[in-house]
């Protein structure tokens, strides 16, 4: 068995990104051009819906979609503390108060009745996340929605491709929903980000407040609201085209390598694994996150791992507790499932080709971690 040091992540980048890199590279166009575009259709096209906008980041793409709800000063958006600060940045970003609620144990996203229970008069939507790929309770959120009419805004950013419990893809139940395609994701433009608006009208002012405030007829030094430099460069859409195209097996890939992780951490005692699916749901790996049991010191495990080549990660960690939180009163303690969760999970090394020798030595370092 090799002794190399794992990646921790690894991106699935070959000659198709390579060619149309350098096709718009030699095109001269580097921005706005048509590469820009046809990513956009085919991820469309990929995911099954009318129209989707890229953006130059999740966090940027997750800035629209809280301007395009009109949330803002005054308002409360129900989020969950056990996600990337990103989640909850963006209502910052709008002067919009994040109101947090626990996890469910098992799916680890925002429990509906902890969503439902932390509505007031203020409430003017939910945010939920779909955590490690796994789909939130869509079904059960459309049914608060719609019952003390809120707007949803759906962080996809982990789960591109995931289904939820009716056999529905993320981000197409017709909601606005945001994907996110950092280096580490399952598929990535390096830097990007995904829109998908809910209407022609919608999608209009987007791509508007993307591109400085510019219709799209406008000349550049025109603009006729406040928008922002989010634009996605040609040279990112032409390594997400490429990635579009082969995402069906990226997928599979992952799968297969979660799979292989099954099997070979399955029998360590006190170890958790990410929960199965349920009903229709399949999730989209992006990470492998284990739970370590109560007792075991995770910063010793990580060293230990750390020590024969074996990176490993304490994540995610809960974010109500950051300072940006504090004057909304959040503190330690609050949101005892997503923190008594939190404090025990690790990401191991994930990625599509992980191989079985690959995962026996990571289970392997990790049974020898935790007996020492
Ligand atoms: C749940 C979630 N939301 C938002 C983001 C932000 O995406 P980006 O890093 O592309 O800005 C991330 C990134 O990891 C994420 O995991």
């Amino acid at each position: 068995m090799s002794s190399e040091p794992l990646p921790l992540a690894k991106p699935v980048i070959g000659e198709e990104e390579e060619r149309l890199v350098l096709e718009v590279l030699r095109s001269g166009h580097l921005s706005l051009g048509p590469m820009g575009r046809r990513f956009e259709e085919e991820f469309a096209d990929w995911l099954g819906v009318d129209d989707a906008i890229s953006t130059n980041s999740g966090t940027t793409a997750l800035h629209l979609g809280v301007r395009a709800q009109g949330w803002g000063p005054g308002d409360e958006v129900v989020v969950t503390p056990f996600t990337f600060v990103a989640s909850a940045n963006c209502l910052l970003y709008e002067g919009v108060k994040p109101v947090f609620a626990d996890i469910d144990p098992v799916t680890l996203n925002l429990d509906p009745a902890a969503a439902e229970a932390a509505v007031g008069e203020n409430t003017a939507g939910i945010l939920p996340v779909d955590i490690f790929g796994y789909s939130a309770a869509w079904p059960e959120f459309e049914r608060i929605a719609a019952a003390r009419g809120l707007g949803l805004l759906e962080d996809s950013a982990q789960a591109i491709g995931a289904i939820d419990e009716e056999g529905r893809k993320a981000g197409t139940r017709g909601h606005l929903a945001i994907f996110a395609f950092y280096a580490n994701k399952q598929m990535t433009t390096g830097e990007g980000g995904m829109i998908i608006p809910r209407n022609p009208a919608e999608a209009e002012r987007i791509r508007s407040e993307r591109n400085q405030g510019r219709a799209v007829d406008m000349n550049w030094l025109d603009h006729d609201r406040i928008g922002f430099n989010y634009r996605l460069s040609d040279i990112a859409a032409a390594v997400g085209v490429a990635q579009v195209a082969k995402l069906d097996w990226i997928l599979a890939d992952r799968a297969a390598a979660a799979g292989l992780y099954a099997e070979h951490l399955g029998g360590i005692e006190g170890v958790e694994l990410p929960s199965a699916d349920q009903g229709q749901a399949r999730r989209s790996w992006f990470v492998y996150p284990v739970r370590l049991p109560e007792e075991a010191d995770r910063d010793e495990v990580i060293g230990k791992l750390a020590e024969v080549g074996v990176p490993a990660k304490a994540y995610l960690p809960v974010i109500h507790t950051l300072p940006q939180f504090a004057e909304f009163g959040y503190r330690e303690g609050m949101f005892p499932v997503a923190e008594g969760i939190a404090a025990r999970s690790m990401a191991l090394p994930f990625y599509g080709d992980l191989s079985d020798d690959d995962a026996a030595r990571v289970a392997s370092a990790l049974k020898t971690a935790l007996k020492s």
